[in-house]
């Protein structure tokens, strides 16, 4: 039996995680610290008996005692949000890098194991027509502040598993969606606009490439590294899905939900172009592979399923929802 600090517990992949761990893993205990932003919601953790805590990755004393319980502490918490990051980009400091330098400070103190989770964005973008993947030896080069402090972050967890010789695994991982994801992010937006009766919103000419992972895959490779993955390693993790552009993934969910269109809207300034992630390091080594996989798209499957979710879960996404069309509609998007 082991105890696992989850920071950032209440959020998107945080939750998935926590709900994941309790299938397979019922004998351990789970410590969620999280600061209950716009982003996180206790609800997500409804029917699960940890042990939760809410306040800030900042907080040194706090994280100290937290840490000091953990076998492991699994690190998510994070601002996640590259629009938002763009219009303010203080938070994004604060959390993903002092936040991170805490925890890190604490495991320094404790010995204990962390595994910090991270994005591929921190490796930049590639052209629409490079078939080039991310691979772990892909050097750094993050384009806006959410992707800059997540680059950061990374490379404060390196310094010290290096300087001071910490227990700490990386993990790198693309585009997820699922359940639970908050209602600001490109997927449950199109979905939850559908459902509101509102026309989806396709940034720019939707051409840019993102390489969709269904977060139980993400999820489970973490569980992959916690129980066999090296010490001071990164793995990067992706379903192989970076042939399918954001105008394809629109045009499936309004398929799959029945919807007549959707319109363009003002792009994001500075728009990766196409991330994808080469993830053969995390099959070969530790015998990772997706299960939300198909020949087409590799989303169909997982999409149906996430639709299906929002359907039923109105009541968990529809009090954000006007204030989130509110803050796209006064950027032109
Ligand atoms: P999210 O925004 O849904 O959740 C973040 C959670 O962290 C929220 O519950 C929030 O309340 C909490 N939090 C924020 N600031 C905090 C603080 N100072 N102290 C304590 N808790 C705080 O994010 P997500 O999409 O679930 O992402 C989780 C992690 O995965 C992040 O580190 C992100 O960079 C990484 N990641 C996300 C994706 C993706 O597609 N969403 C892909 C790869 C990596
Ligand atoms: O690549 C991993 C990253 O994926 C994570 O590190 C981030 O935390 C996560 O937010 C996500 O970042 P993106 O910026 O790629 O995700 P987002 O859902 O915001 O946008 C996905 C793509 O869809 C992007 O090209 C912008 C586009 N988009 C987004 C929204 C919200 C639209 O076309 N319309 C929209 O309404």
């Amino acid at each position: 039996m082991r105890t696992l600090l989850v920071t950032g517990g209440a959020g998107f992949i945080g939750s998935n995680f926590v709900h994941m761990t309790r299938r397979r893993y019922p004998g351990d205990h789970i410590i969620v610290l999280d600061k209950l932003t716009y982003a996180g919601n206790r609800a997500n953790l409804a029917g699960t008996d940890v042990e939760f805590i809410e306040g800030d990755v900042c907080d040194a004393a706090l994280v100290d005692k937290l840490v000091a319980r953990a076998d492991i502490t699994v690190h998510f918490a994070a601002e996640s949000h590259n629009d938002n990051s763009l219009r303010d980009p203080r938070p994004f400091v604060d959390t993903n890098i002092v936040g991170t330098f805490t925890i890190l400070e604490a495991i320094r103190r404790h010995g204990n194991r962390l595994h910090h989770i991270s994005t591929d964005e921190v490796y930049g973008d590639l052209g629409l027509d490079d078939p080039a993947r991310f691979t772990e030896e892909t050097p750094y080069e993050p384009s806006s502040p959410y992707s800059a402090t997540k680059a950061g972050s990374d490379h404060l967890v390196r310094a010290w598993v290096r300087s001071f010789g910490i227990r700490a695994t990386i993990s790198n991982c693309s585009n997820n969606y699922g359940p639970y994801q908050h209602i600001e992010k490109f997927i449950p937006r199109q979905i939850t606009n559908i459902l509101a009766g509102q026309t989806p919103k396709l940034y720019g000419t939707g051409e840019q490439v993102r390489d969709w992972i269904h977060v139980d895959d993400h999820n489970a490779a973490v569980h992959l590294i916690l129980e066999r993955g090296r010490n001071g390693e990164t793995y990067n993790i992706g379903a192989d899905n970076d042939h399918v552009n954001n105008k394809a993934v629109i045009e499936l969910i309004c398929e799959l939900m029945g919807a007549p269109g959707y319109e363009h809207v003002a792009d994001r300034p500075g728009h990766d172009q196409r991330y994808a992630m080469d993830s053969t390091k995390l099959r070969t080594e530790l015998g990772w592979a997706p299960e939300y996989t198909d020949n087409q798209t590799g989303m169909r499957a997982g999409l149906e399923q996430t639709i299906a979710w929002y359907r039923d879960n109105g009541q968990w996404w529809a009090p954000a929802k006007q204030r989130v069309e509110q803050a796209y509609a006064e950027r032109g998007q």
